[in-house]
């Protein structure tokens, strides 16, 4: 008999194909909807695995409805949506996305960066809404991305590969991670700082961090306070990085020059958020590793972690290497 499983949004079609040739899957088959609460509690009751994203909270409750659950296959590289510790200590396998996805999300956060430093969404605005009225020496003027120095903090795959496009736009570049990187220092040409010379000294800032206790709350008042006027934060990582409230007080008394975001404290935030509308912001809808190939890869990814570990595997991409 298959194992069965749960798959908590609708998947490409050749992932799916894939899950079914294996396992026995029930689906939440609603494109752009996550699966409400109560459905996935009631649906995990008797499954071995789950194939879930980022929208799902797995934690105690979770493990509760689902007493037979023996791998949770996030479909993301990040899994602050998962309590590790508490899969962990019931013997559930967690795995998640990483590597596929990090090309892609550099090509976003970089993009976010250009967009914001050269107010390109501001600036399409303008002209459509019929406010281009005559070539002006300061009209829409933005800051130079080229020569300017780039504030890497957490320098992991994305960080480093952030980095390599920042090298094509002659940027100085420094960084800020838990552990130095001397070899990526040197093939670089990164610079390591301590965290608060990072903000002192960078023009641009980009969080390439994982959420967790640590980095919770990591930019607030006073990090902002060190930060240049001039200065533009950039994050595709995990809103709850940065202090909204924070935030939105030093883009208003333009403390800080203005920030790209990709991600907020609530994933999603709602179209009247105080931060997304400002002047000097521009926000995406949490898009980083929105390529198709690579939304592909990443079910897949996650497809092959669920299947490898309910065959008695270990999965490639393990979490909680205790358990396998
Ligand atoms: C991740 O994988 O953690 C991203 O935030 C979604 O692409």
């Amino acid at each position: 008999m298959k194992p069965r499983v749960y798959v908590t949004r609708k998947m490409p079609a050749s992932v799916l194909s894939r899950l079914c040739e294996r396992l026995d899957v029930d689906i939440w088959d609603v494109e752009d909807e996550p699966v409400p609460r109560n459905v996935l509690l009631k649906s995990v009751a008797g499954v071995e695995g789950v194939l879930c994203l980022l929208t799902d909270r797995i934690d105690e409750e979770f493990l509760r409805s689902a007493p037979g659950v023996r791998v949770v296959a996030n479909t993301a590289v990040g899994y602050d949506n998962i309590d590790v510790a508490a899969c962990t200590r019931r013997g559930v396998m967690v795995t998640n996305t990483p590597g596929v996805l990090t090309e892609t999300t550099a090509d976003l956060a970089f993009g976010l960066l250009l967009a914001t430093a050269r107010r390109i969404p501001e600036s399409e605005q303008v002209l459509l809404n019929g406010e281009w009225k005559t070539w002006s020496p300061m009209f829409l003027a933005g800051l130079d991305v080229h020569g300017a120095t780039l504030g890497i903090a957490g320098l992991g795959r994305i960080g480093e590969a952030v980095a390599r496009r920042a090298r094509g736009f002659s940027m100085r570049l420094l960084y800020w991670d838990k552990v130095r990187k001397p070899s990526v220092e040197q093939s670089l040409g990164v610079k390591y700082r301590s965290f608060d010379d990072l903000l002192r000294e960078s023009d641009f800032i980009t969080v390439h961090l994982p959420l967790d206790a640590e980095t919770r709350g990591l930019f607030g008042e006073r990090e902002f306070g060190l930060m240049r006027p001039a200065a533009v934060l950039i994050n595709t990582a995990r809103g709850p990085i940065v202090q909204m409230k924070a935030l939105y007080d030093a883009l208003v008394a333009r403390r800080i020059w203005a920030a790209g975001l990709d991600v907020y404290d609530a994933d999603p935030v709602p179209p009247d958020d105080p931060v997304a509308n400002l002047d000097n912001v521009v926000a995406l809808p949490h898009i980083g590793s929105a390529t198709i190939a690579t939304r592909v890869k990443m079910a897949s990814m996650a497809a092959e972690n669920l299947i490898a570990g309910l065959s008695g595997a270990t999965p490639p991409n393990l979490v909680n290497g205790e358990v396998g």
